[in-house]
């Protein structure tokens, strides 16, 4: 399973990206609100940290002017992977852009359907929402079950981005399941790592160490 993290925190980026975690990012326009930066800036450098996929998305609705700002979104890096909502001006383009080698990365799916349009526009990647359905009370695990296997029942090649991730236990879920990448917010991403035996442990074993009065290195 693929990790990006979904942030325009460059702080955040290179962290874990140093820890080797990373195998690309997503941004969105709140997320680029949020960084304070402008958008072509914020992206570039960010594309330059991390070797992988970097979700950038354009704000257009209609398909021309999506058209226009896909073609100034992927002169930024090579990893450039152009996001575009699902509507069918989004789809239109994602036909369009994966035909010209373009990445897509289709965002905002909350149904089956939709998903199964978005495979076959060519989407690099689909995106669904789990946390977003989950705050409406749907089970947005269960979305990326449908999805898996319809993809699955016809070898589409599109990835499925489980986005919208919440908790450590979204993470979990969309490994069992099959996700091919999860999207996860930093704090969420280094959260995977904790758990209170291994403190317990760790701790314990550094107090009988410094009994023994060794050194290793
Ligand atoms: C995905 O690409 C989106 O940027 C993101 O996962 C949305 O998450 P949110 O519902 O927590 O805003």
């Amino acid at each position: 399973m693929k990790f990006f993290v979904d942030t325009a925190d460059i702080k955040d980026i290179k962290e874990l990206n140093d820890l080797g975690l990373l195998d690309g990012v997503t941004t969105n326009p709140s997320l680029i609100l949020k960084s304070g930066r402008n958008i072509i800036e914020v992206t570039k450098e960010i594309c330059s940290i991390v070797e992988g996929p970097v979700s950038s998305e354009v704000t257009a609705t209609e398909y021309e002017q999506i058209m226009k700002e896909a073609a100034v979104i992927s002169k930024i890096a090579d990893n450039i992977c152009i996001k575009l909502p699902l509507t069918l001006d989004g789809l239109k383009a994602c036909k369009a852009l994966t035909s010209e080698g373009h990445k897509t990365n289709v965002t905002l799916c909350f149904s089956a359907n939709q998903a199964l349009l978005a495979a076959k526009a060519g989407a690099t990647f689909i995106s669904p929402f789990v946390g977003r359905l989950d705050d409406i009370a749907f089970d947005g695990m269960d979305l990326i079950r449908e999805i898996r296997q319809i993809y699955d029942n016809y070898g589409f090649e599109t990835e499925i981005l489980a986005a919208s991730i919440r908790t450590v236990n979204h993470v979990k879920e969309a490994a069992l399941i099959g996700a091919d990448v999860v999207t996860v917010p930093p704090a969420t991403l280094k959260a995977l790592v904790k758990h209170p035996l291994t403190d317990k442990g760790l701790e314990q074993f550094l107090a009988d160490w410094s009994k023994t009065g060794q050194t290793i290195a």
